[in-house]
């Protein structure tokens, strides 16, 4: 099944490290000779300036061979009322006494939207339409955790159901336990294309914060399971610039140290890209951003 599912590439980090501008330079390496998709949870909205178009819940092409999606948590959040709402009342209905208004609760219950950001993408993926997937803002390693509690759980609640609804005797329209049964499955086509489909790029500043918090999601991601591409050291002085201002050498030689620690931490590749001039959603910029990444 795999050989023809498109290829997902996740790019995660710290808040604004640069995953949307190397999301957006990669897509555009990609679109050259795929059909590309950028999905982006970006809360500044910035595809809108980068492609000079509106952007929004619905998928937008920008080139035959481009399309973008840029998902506000609000958006994301219509679309699992819409897709699970039923299913999840009618689940919890069969052996709780709740209200509709449950549905409310749980969707205030934090992470669910990141975690219908894996629905919504294996969607896409199943869709056939797109060989590239880029994904912009990916889900954390608490969501990525969640999915196996879920398989956990779901595979308890199917065995406790069956139970319970032996002693009650009750059918319902719609069989819980079908419903439950295919969360099931959905959780592990997830997990599936997470493990298979699924490579992550780290994206980090040469400082202390980005770099730690960088070590932490690169071995949270293996220890996931998804491949890793390696870390993208990004906006790193050139000793050039630096010569002759105290001020720039002192950040070069923090940025430095940095740098070597992260080295010395990780035995994945990284790719140093320079902090650049100009404006970096500039078609070309974004081009000499791809080429400076290596592809
Ligand atoms: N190599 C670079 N040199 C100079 N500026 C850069 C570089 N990479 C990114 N930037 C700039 O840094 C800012 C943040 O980048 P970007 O929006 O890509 O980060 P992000 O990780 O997607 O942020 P967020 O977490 O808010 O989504 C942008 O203004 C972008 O143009
Ligand atoms: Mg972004």
């Amino acid at each position: 099944m795999s050989s023809h599912n498109s290829k997902i590439i996740m790019f995660t980090g710290k808040g604004g490290v640069g995953k949307t501008t190397m999301s957006v330079a990669t897509a555009l390496h990609y679109a050259q000779t795929a059909k590309t998709l950028i999905v982006s949870t970006d809360p500044s909205g910035s595809l809108k300036e980068i492609f000079h178009t509106e952007v929004s819940r619905e998928i937008t092409p920008i080139t035959p061979t481009l399309d973008v999606i840029e998902l506000t948590r609000k958006v994301v959040l219509q679309l699992w009322r819409q897709k699970f709402a039923d299913e999840i009342f009618t689940v919890l209905s069969s052996f709780l006494p709740v209200e509709k208004d449950i549905i409310d609760y749980i969707e205030g219950a934090p992470g669910i939207d990141e975690e219908f950001m894996l629905d919504y993408v294996l969607t896409l993926r199943n869709s056939g339409t797109y060989e590239m997937i880029i994904w912009d803002t990916a889900p954390t390693a608490t969501t990525l955790n969640l999915l196996f509690v879920q398989r956990l759980f779901y595979t308890h609640l199917t065995q406790a159901q069956k139970l319970y609804l032996k002693l009650k005797g009750v059918f319902t329209q719609v069989n819980p336990l079908e419903l439950i049964a295919r969360w099931l499955r959905l959780t592990e086509e997830i997990i599936a294309m997470l493990k298979n489909d699924t490579s992550a790029w780290v994206v980090t500043n040469p400082e202390r914060l980005p770099v730690e918090q960088a070590l932490m999601i690169g071995s949270e991601l293996r220890e996931f399971g998804i491949t890793l591409n390696g870390y993208i050291l990004n906006k790193v002085l050139p000793p050039e610039v630096c010569r002759g201002s105290d001020f720039l050498e002192a950040k070069r030689d923090n940025q430095q140290r940095w740098q070597e620690s992260l080295r010395e931490r990780t035995a994945e590749p990284i790719q140093i890209i320079p902090e650049l001039v100009g404006d970096l959603t500039a078609r070309d910029k974004l081009q000499q951003l791809a080429a400076m990444l290596g592809y």
